[in-house]
């Protein structure tokens, strides 16, 4: 009887064919009206990265890559372009400068590459830049654009509209470096680009992090946004942007009440609708807000405290139910809920925490296959980082299940590209070297 009322309150969670489908048509619609810029609530922005890797990608290159669950700076040396060799540093960001003005963090940026050289004794050096800001742009060049909106955990003060480019640009010069900015590009293009490297199919970057989004070769006949000469490209890397899809309300339909509650209590409510079904910033919130409403009706000894149960608790409860395991669920229940956890209680959480798990990637799938019968290629790689797609025990798995369900003639496999985004913009950084010698 509390398995049929424990399933009866999580009963919208659990997505059917028929709501999937349509999800897959309402993303496409949107997706083909932000190609043509029309109103949508998927950007689909055009990267300017005309061409993937070829494999002569040379030189020593510096990457910054912020917006993930690390700040890192990186020395990256290409050869034949392998990866032949990289120091990287992370930084921590406080809470503070993420929810500062603009100038602090980027000051603080340029301050960390003045240390990181510093370091290496190659504070003197002239260098090339690829920057890796995983956030919405509005990108005007292959290193120029502006910031639409912050997103996940970072809401800095008058930066909206600005050249993040130019801007570290001047506070690098501020500091006497010799570094030029070349490229500015998002983590998921610097995942296709990395990919591309390692497999010659890839076509699709995705990012299942802290947020989640997608990019993908594109046809550049069918991109309206240019502000560069574009006649000799056949194809462009496109940053979807599906973090943002179904804030314009098209997507309402699957909406849940603990969707509701999540979006509430976080950073910036009422924005980035899907990437709160799917990114790890919010998936240990679904999971709390899932098994609160549970406790109300009398189906789970206790709340979980607020921010008690992070993204690592769904995997951790995932792992388990695989290995038919409970006593560290319990451990950590006992510990989130400051109750008595039995281990009947542990199994029904790791049940809510399996429902959460298939529903993002359920939704991610849609995005993916709707891409890969949009490419209609022989054979599509995707290739995937972030730190859901690395520590869930079984989200590959179930992407691949409902990627070939959604796209059934479509060929594709998935490779993971773990770090793919430094190495991604240093590769990209000499693609536009490669380009603006064959244009001058
Ligand atoms: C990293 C990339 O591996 O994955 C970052 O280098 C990216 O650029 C990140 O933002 C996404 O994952 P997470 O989990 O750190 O948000
Ligand atoms: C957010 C950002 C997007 C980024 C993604 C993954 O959705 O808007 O640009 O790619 O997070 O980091």
């Amino acid at each position: 009887l509390r398995t049929q009322k424990v399933e009866a309150r999580l009963a919208r969670l659990v997505l059917g064919g028929e709501v999937l489908r349509r999800a897959g048509e309402v993303f496409e619609r949107e997706l083909e009206r932000g190609l043509k810029e029309q109103p949508s609530s998927l950007q689909m922005e055009n990267t300017y990265v005309p061409e993937l890797p070829d494999g002569t990608e040379e030189g020593v290159f510096l990457a910054l890559d912020l917006g993930g669950t690390n700040f890192r700076v990186l020395l990256l040396e290409l050869r034949a372009g392998d990866l032949v060799d990289q120091r990287v540093k992370q930084y921590h960001i406080s809470n503070a400068l993420r929810l500062g003005t603009g100038e602090e963090l980027f000051n603080f940026l340029a301050d960390c590459v003045l240390d990181f050289l510093t370091e290496l004794g190659m504070q003197d050096q002239e260098f090339s830049l690829g920057f890796t800001f995983s956030f919405p742009m509005k990108l005007h060049s292959i290193s120029s654009g502006e910031l639409i909106t912050w997103t996940k955990s970072f809401k800095c003060s008058g930066l909206e509209g600005v050249d993040v480019a130019a801007l570290l640009q001047r506070c690098l010069r501020a500091r006497r470096l010799r570094v030029t900015v070349r490229v500015l590009l998002n983590d998921t293009t610097g995942t296709l680009v990395a990919g591309a490297h390692m497999h010659k199919h890839v076509g699709i970057g995705v990012i299942l992090g802290t947020g989640s989004n997608g990019c993908y070769m594109e046809r550049a006949s069918r991109v309206q946004h240019w502000e560069a000469a574009h006649e000799r490209v056949r194809d462009v890397c496109v940053d979807v942007e599906w973090g943002a899809f179904g804030d314009n309300g098209c997507l309402d339909f699957l909406k849940t009440e603990f969707d509701r509650e999540v979006d509430a209590g976080s950073l910036l409510a009422t924005s980035f609708t899907f990437e709160k079904y799917i990114g790890g910033k919010y998936l240990g919130s679904l999971l709390t807000s899932a098994l609160s409403a549970l406790a109300r009706a009398g189906l789970f000894p206790a709340a979980p405290a607020p921010d008690s149960l992070q993204t690592a608790h769904l995997s951790l409860f995932e792992e388990e139910n695989c290995s038919g395991e409970v006593s560290r669920t319990v451990a950590a229940l006992r510990e989130a809920c400051a109750a008595d956890v039995s281990a009947q209680d542990a199994l029904v959480a790791q049940h809510v925490a399996h429902v959460i798990s298939n529903r993002a990637a359920q939704l991610v799938s849609v995005c993916i296959a709707c891409l890969l019968r949009r490419m209609d290629r022989p054979h599509v790689a995707v290739a995937v980082d972030g730190s859901v797609f690395k520590h869930h025990p079984r989200i590959a798995d179930l992407m691949h299940k409902y990627i070939a369900l959604l796209a059934p003639h479509h060929p594709f496999s998935i490779l993971g590209a773990e770090d793919g985004s430094g190495k991604g913009s240093a590769l990209t950084a000499a693609i536009a070297a490669r380009l603006a010698a064959r244009d001058a």
